[in-house]
């Protein structure tokens, strides 16, 4: 038996428990790992309260999609990996198939990736879901090229951070837009070029002032909600405006019209374009693996939480005054 956390019905925090659960023998194409660390998303916040783009199919219901451990047993078919080796999990799966929030867990190998030396299990469980986020919307899907700005809305969260790394990395400028000035200073050391604090400024205004009035080649907006028509204004010709969050909660107005139908690109994006792709997902990987090796990638790391304290590990999630990834321990 493994401790597991599950939630028989939709809720707040409290509907999680920490269960006793058989984990199993893995399957065809599956492992088993034992988790030493895993990321909170907020997807998981989403799908635990049923608010996320899938709904929960069964009870009780499982979470987790980001974890690091060592590999406990190997399925049948399963080939590349063996017993005894550290890796990481990575959002390819359904929270209705398979959930990392457990001290062992089956996972499919298609979502594995090797933890390189030196890594961690709370980096490993922390960096691979930002990162292959942003490197598929910036590069993959994005084309962004040095010179190009990116801006980044959310900026403080674990996504919003790994987006101000991969900007820089690329040689573009990356604007952060976070709601206070709590986080400002943070996130300039963090590679902000510049910070905006939308509670304070008018957030359109500011990028066009910064952009010489061009608009920026690409926003990048986890909060979507009435203030996409705001971001849209400060779109340059042709770019475009990625919607990969909607933590407003509230209704998504297309704003072209509005705007008098400028070129403007407005795309919904999730990293399972990168992760549930073989061939983006090698490149994906290589990509995020080669920016840990030199430095310019590395785990933001807000707090640990132990597995025992899940349910105070999301309201923490929910407090919004996170700066970069929630880690919890087993
Ligand atoms: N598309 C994908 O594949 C994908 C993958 C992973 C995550 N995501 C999305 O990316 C976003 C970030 O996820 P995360 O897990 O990295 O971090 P997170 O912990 O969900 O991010 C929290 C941060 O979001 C900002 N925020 C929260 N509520 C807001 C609101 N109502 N209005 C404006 N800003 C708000 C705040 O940043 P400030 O304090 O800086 O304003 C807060 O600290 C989420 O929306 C998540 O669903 C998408």
């Amino acid at each position: 038996m493994t401790r597991t956390v599950r939630f028989h019905e939709v809720g707040g925090p409290e509907v999680m428990r920490l269960e006793d659960v058989e984990p199993g023998e893995p399957g065809p194409g599956e492992v088993r790992i034992r988790v030493d660390a895993i990321g909170v998303n907020r997807a998981e916040a989403l799908f635990r309260s049923g608010r996320y783009i899938e709904p929960v199919k069964r009870f009780p219901a499982g979470l987790g999609s980001e974890a690091a451990g060592v590999i406990e047993a190997v399925g049948p078919g399963v080939t590349g990996f063996e017993e005894g080796q550290a890796v990481s999990v990575v959002p390819n799966f359904s929270y209705n198939d398979y959930g990392m929030y457990a001290e062992r867990a089956i996972a499919p190998a298609s979502s594995l990736v090797p933890r390189p030396d030196g890594v961690d299990a709370v980096s490993g469980a922390a960096v691979w879901m930002p990162y292959l986020t942003a490197y598929g919307a910036m590069v993959e899907v994005g084309g962004m090229r040095a010179g190009d700005v990116a801006v980044v809305n959310a900026a403080s969260s674990s996504v919003g951070l790994a987006a101000i790394h991969t900007a820089n990395r690329l040689g573009a400028t990356p604007i952060a837009v976070t709601r206070t000035d709590a986080k400002r200073q943070r996130l300039i050391e963090e590679g902000a070029a510049e910070v905006i604090v939308s509670d304070e400024e008018d957030v359109a205004g500011r990028i066009l002032a910064l952009t010489g009035g061009r608009g920026a080649e690409y926003v990048f907006d986890a909060v979507a909600g009435p203030g996409v028509t705001e971001l849209a204004r400060a779109v340059a010709a042709d770019g475009t405006l990625f919607l990969w969050g909607a933590q407003s909660g509230q209704p998504t107005p297309y704003p072209g019209f509005d705007l008098g139908m400028p070129a403007l690109n407005l795309r919904t994006y999730t990293v399972h374009e990168i992760t549930r792709d073989p061939r983006r997902m090698c490149r994906a990987a290589a990509f995020v693996a080669s920016g840990l090796r030199t430095g310019a990638f590395r785990a933001v790391v807000d707090r640990l939480f132990p597995l025992e304290e899940i349910v105070q590990a999301h309201r923490h999630m929910e407090s919004n005054t996170q700066f970069g990834k929630i880690v919890v321990t087993t």
